[in-house]
């Protein structure tokens, strides 16, 4: 619990091992103009670039890597069986799914509500989202002191440089003290479902969690999954909102183009799950690099994304290319294969819609953050908006969406 990560689950280690920030930049110049695959001494691994390398990585159709995401990796291993992890992927995404089409008329007022007149972000984007999807993380009736906790753990390891606002000891603390409460809501849960038997179904996300783990789970391998669960949601879901937003600020040429262009044209160019971490099966040939089980392997759907032989003026906001077909084999934004995100559908369903009512009722506009790191982006296990300030105006918006 140390900082937000690509698919929601926080850095494992298994990254790249220079400085996160400066990742991003180094890969990006060591990629220019050369092959899609090349190994990499900074960067500590053997960097993937090329979408066709990256899709036979990720899918794994010929056992090329071990097989596992990066979501249900744990402090000291990842949890399972697959059929768990794929049981709990599923509950996750009816339960979310639901919520979403009971509550999606809450909507136009929490934006109202939160993010007008002005807004800072990213942290709005990631605030609105823990608002909505509140009650999906933690059912009304979980103990007060548990909503507070998972409120704490967003505000200080899920929001972009949460790290840099408290002090080491102090994380060290918190951290503690919120494993230790997450732990013991665990443990009485899984004790009330050997004693109570099934439920009718899933109140909340760690329901799904204690659920799909089964009465012998290690409770402190379902805290971790559970985690997972508040980063991909908070976390990835509020950077994704945050790159839309500033996008359509940064380009109010563009603001009449339906939301899911902008949605899908935002996710290319700024996928926040931008480097995957995997590990060779064996001693192969990977676009021509020789790797073994020892090389980190390192798939960078940043740069697959603007593979400048895939995409047309790859650098450019342009929704209007999701107009026709585009070439599917470059976009990798949840993933690919049997690990694509089990949270891809609800992710992108929930964008639009809060994109729908930006643009058809307000008029987004938006200056840069006073702060000396405004500009780039926020280069973390996730790719987080830079800081920036939103001002909602209207009645503006698109009138034909009205
Ligand atoms: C913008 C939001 C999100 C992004 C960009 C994202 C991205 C990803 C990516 C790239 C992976 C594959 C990781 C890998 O192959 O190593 C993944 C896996 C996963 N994601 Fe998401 N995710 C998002 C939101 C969510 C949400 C809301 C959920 C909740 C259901 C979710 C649940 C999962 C699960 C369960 C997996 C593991 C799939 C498996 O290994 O079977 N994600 N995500």
């Amino acid at each position: 619990m140390t900082s937000s990560s690509p698919s929601g689950p926080r850095p494992r280690g298994a990254g790249p091992a220079v400085r996160r920030d400066d990742a991003l930049a180094l890969l990006t110049a060591e990629f220019d103009g050369g092959p899609g695959v090349w190994r990499s001494a900074p960067a500590g691994g053997v960097c993937v670039a090329d979408p066709e390398v990256a899709r036979a990585v990720l899918g794994n159709r010929h056992g090329v890597v071990a097989d596992t995401s990066d979501f249900y990796h744990h402090r000291d291993g990842v949890f399972g069986p697959r059929a768990a992890q794929v049981a709990i992927g599923r509950a996750a995404r009816l339960l979310i799914q639901r919520h979403l089409r009971e509550h999606r008329a809450d909507l136009p007022r929490l934006v109202a509500e939160l993010l007008a007149p002005r807004s800072e972000w990213p942290d709005a984007g990631n605030r609105l989202v823990l608002r909505h999807l509140r009650d999906v993380l933690l059912h009304p009736d979980a103990p007060p002191h548990l909503h507070t906790t998972v409120e704490a753990i967003v505000s200080r390891a899920v929001l972009a440089g949460a790290r840099g606002r408290h002090s080491a000891p102090s994380r060290l603390l918190f951290r503690r003290r919120a494993l230790a409460a997450l732990h013991a809501e665990i443990r009485t849960r899984q004790r009330a479902a050997r004693t109570d038997g099934r439920r009718s179904g899933p109140r909340d996300l760690m329901d799904v969690v204690v659920g799909g783990g089964g009465p012998a789970a290690d409770p402190r391998e379902l805290v971790e999954v559970y985690l997972s669960f508040v980063f991909a949601t908070a976390g990835s879901i509020g950077f994704a909102l945050g790159w839309s937003v500033h996008l359509l600020a940064t380009h109010p040429g563009r603001a009449c183009a339906p939301p899911s262009w902008i949605v899908r044209e935002a996710l290319r160019l700024w996928p926040v799950a931008w480097l995957f971490a995997r590990t060779p099966s064996r001693a192969q040939e990977l676009g021509g690099v020789r790797v073994t089980p020892q090389d980190r392997l390192m798939v960078c759907s940043y740069l697959v994304h603007r593979h400048p032989g895939h995409w047309e003026r790859p650098d450019e906001f342009v929704p209007e290319r999701w107009a026709e077909a585009v070439p599917d084999a470059a976009y990798l934004p949840f993933g690919h294969g049997p690990h694509t995100c089990a949270g891809a559908t609800v992710t992108v369903r929930l964008l639009e819609d809060v994109v729908g009512i930006l643009t058809r009722d307000w008029r987004v506009s938006s200056a840069p953050s006073a702060t000396p790191d405004g500009a780039g982006p926020q280069v973390g296990p996730a790719l987080a908006p830079p800081r920036f300030t939103v001002t909602l105006s209207r009645p503006d918006g698109c009138p034909e969406r009205r």
